[in-house]
């Protein structure tokens, strides 16, 4: 019986369970580098992106070859999708020669339509509206942190953005309250908010005043105010200037307060240097444990088939 593939195009997909066992994985795999050189074994899988990347490009060439697969990255541009060949027509090409893809690209529809019209497994690498492989390595850092669990306190500061939406999500999914500090113009889609909060135990809290926000926060995480693709915007930074992740604001949170950004950084806009490269900053570590969380879940999709 062939089975089911996995496609990876947003958390709504997986319940607790699931991201329980993908995030407890990721950690065998960080404790055991050479347990799985074989996963991927005669696999070919592209790396298909619309848009720059040093994170999820690298941890998944790198994850695909430490676990024995042939990672092969493809510019869109250098693509007949470029000349205007369509993506159902594309996926269906992949289809024919390779074992898997991630893809990186604007209009989460995209994606959508490759998993529709493809028969291998498709991973969302970053769209407009969703991170979700960020998100699942960043459950993983907490878990690091000895911070998964119901009584956390997240605070995420800044611009509603594709991260953010992943973020509000995972953390709902693992009945964890989050707290989103940001101007009413910048708020989250009321889309994700409304799925958010169907979900057993979760509590999603706008607020947008931001040491309020911040207060007590066990975790304070950022993000760029511009993502990819977004026009500059001079209001916006006038808007989001009192969101900054700062030695003002980080100091209403606890005094461990651990600071997350799923880089990169615009320093000095949405966070400051001396808290990025403080003492309580983790975005190292939780850039690091990318390469752990995707080959826990390139293991889980391809142990499988
Ligand atoms: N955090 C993240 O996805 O980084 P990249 O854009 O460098 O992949
Ligand atoms: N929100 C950012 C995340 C980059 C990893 C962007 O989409 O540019």
């Amino acid at each position: 019986m062939k089975i089911k593939k996995i496609d990876f195009l947003t958390l709504k997909d997986f319940d607790r369970d699931d991201l329980i066992e993908l995030v407890d994985l990721a950690g065998v795999v960080k404790k055991n580098p050479g347990k799985y050189k074989k996963v991927l074994k005669d696999k070919n899988i592209a790396l298909l992106f619309d848009k720059n990347s040093t994170r999820t490009r690298l941890s998944f060439e790198a994850g695909i070859s430490q676990m024995g697969g042939n990672a092969i990255y493809l510019d869109s541009k250098s693509l007949q999708l470029s000349r205007g060949e369509n993506y159902s027509d594309t996926a269906k090409i992949f289809s024919g020669y390779l074992d898997g893809v991630v893809i990186r690209t604007f209009d989460h529809k995209i994606v959508e339509i490759f998993a529709e019209s493809s028969s291998i497994p498709v991973i969302n690498g970053l769209t407009d509206s969703y991170h979700p492989c960020q998100i699942l390595s960043d459950l993983f850092t907490i878990k690091e942190l000895g911070l998964l669990k119901p009584d956390l306190r997240l605070t995420y500061l800044g611009d509603s953005n594709n991260v953010t939406n992943s973020l509000m999500i995972g953390l709902s999914k693992m009945g964890i309250k989050i707290t989103i500090g940001c101007p009413a113009e910048y708020s989250p889609n009321p889309s994700i908010i409304d799925y958010c909060s169907k979900i057993d135990g979760s509590n999603v809290i706008l607020e947008n005043d931001p040491v309020k926000a911040a207060r007590d926060a066990d975790i304070i995480y950022t993000d760029v105010w511009f993502s990819m693709g977004d026009a500059d915007s001079k209001d916006k930074i006038n808007k989001l200037s009192p969101y900054q992740v700062n030695k003002n604001i980080t100091g209403h949170a606890g005094s461990d307060v651990k600071i997350m950004h799923c880089l990169p950084a615009h320093r000095g806009e949405e966070i400051t240097s001396d808290i990025l490269d403080g003492k309580n900053s983790v975005v190292f570590q939780q850039a690091e444990n990318r390469l752990y969380a995707q080959k826990a879940l390139l293991i889980y999709i391809y142990k499988r088939l």
